[in-house]
């Protein structure tokens, strides 16, 4: 039987099976990173991000320093969505307190392009997924990931980040096989990595689509459904009910489309949903994950004990994984993230 496959009692892999779990269990997006000191400590022994992304040893340390800290019920393997531009060939530099820089790729540059992951390119993130399986107590879920195919190429178009992804949006509108042709790269390389991950040990695969809500109805439909739903069926191929969260970030009213087309296990939703509409556009095909405002968390206090109570009210009784709307935030004080989780397991 596949590693994926074997029974596990951690709750992550529970609600994703069709189990209600009351407490939900809790793991918060960018979890592992720079609100914890000993993230810091260990970020200062290597020159650059991507070292540390590629060093086993550290990178499976970091991965267990917020269970550790917090006993959350899952870890997220510590990578970055932009090992995947660097594994094809792309130059990939993180700019300290700026973000992401690539060499925006060009029309040559995509044809140029591997059709898949070049073997043996990201190894050193296998080999970091089993060293977290094995100091993983088994009640804990191990997250694998992979950014989009959307998401990453907005990355790989523009060199990075930007407002509203206009330099993809116009790649795509005014060029539509060569980002066709770019997307399905991605789609070929983040399934091969994220079957990799599966069979080094990780129980549940989440797809990062950060930037999916610039796009309009049929693009959306092109860009983000399809390829997601491509990925994931090669992904359940190689290792049949293999589980998976989606997380289209600020998809709105197309996000029922998304679960029934994608067929991921669960839905990653960001703080602007209401809950409700969601629930009532998904039924109970997928469970949610979510979707408490980062900023409730930096804020703590009141606000974060309200905001809590309230998504806990709006999803008690239906499957969920309590979760952050967004990526935990850099100024986010320990002592909130320690607030929160009691709070949600009733303390
Ligand atoms: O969740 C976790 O704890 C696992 C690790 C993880 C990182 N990035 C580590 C990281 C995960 C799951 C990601 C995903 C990721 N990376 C996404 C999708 C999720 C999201 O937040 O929208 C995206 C868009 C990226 C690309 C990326 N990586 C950006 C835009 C940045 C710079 C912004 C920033 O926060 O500094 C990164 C760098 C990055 N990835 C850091 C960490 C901990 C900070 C760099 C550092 O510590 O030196």
């Amino acid at each position: 039987m596949d590693q994926a496959l074997q029974p596990r009692s951690a709750h992550v892999g529970r609600v994703l099976a069709g189990e209600v779990c009351d407490p939900p269990p809790i793991w918060l997006m960018r979890q592992a990173g720079r609100y914890l000191p000993e993230y810091r400590a260990v970020r200062k022994t290597v020159d650059t991000f991507l070292d540390l992304c590629v060093n086993p040893h550290l990178a499976s340390e970091v991965t267990l320093q917020p269970i550790r800290r917090f006993a959350f019920d899952a870890a997220i393997l510590f990578s970055d969505i932009l090992v995947i531009p660097h594994a094809l060939g792309r130059r990939v530099t993180f700019v300290e307190g700026e973000g992401p820089r690539l060499d925006p790729i060009d029309e040559a540059a995509v044809g140029a392009l591997a059709d898949d992951l070049p073997s043996g390119t990201l190894d050193p993130v296998f080999e970091t997924v089993g060293l977290v399986r094995e100091q993983l107590d088994d009640a804990k879920t191990l997250i694998g990931f992979c950014g989009a195919p959307w998401t990453v190429a907005t990355y790989m178009v523009a060199g990075r980040g930007t407002p509203d992804q206009r330099p993809a949006r116009l790649l795509a509108a005014e060029k539509p096989e060569v980002f066709r042709e770019l997307i399905d790269k991605l789609v070929s390389a983040s399934a091969t990595y994220l079957i990799g991950q599966l069979r080094a040990g990780a129980d549940v695969l989440q797809i990062f689509d950060t930037w999916s809500g610039v796009l309009g109805e049929d693009d959306f439909e092109a860009w983000c459904i399809r390829p997601t739903a491509t990925v994931v069926e090669k992904v359940r191929e190689a290792v049949p009910g293999a589980r998976i969260i989606g997380f289209p970030k600020g998809a709105g009213l197309k996000i029922g489309r998304y679960v029934e087309q994608t067929k991921v296990d669960a839905i990653g939703v960001d703080w602007t949903e209401p809950l409700a509409a969601v629930r009532h556009a998904i039924g109970d095909s997928a469970a949610i994950q979510g979707n408490l405002d980062p900023l409730a968390l930096v804020a703590g206090g009141e606000t974060l004990d309200r905001s809590v109570d309230q998504i806990l009210d709006r999803l008690s009784g239906t499957r969920y994984i309590f979760n952050l709307g967004h990526g935990i935030l850099p100024t986010t004080p320990i002592a909130h993230v320690e607030r929160l989780v009691a709070r949600v397991r009733g303390g």
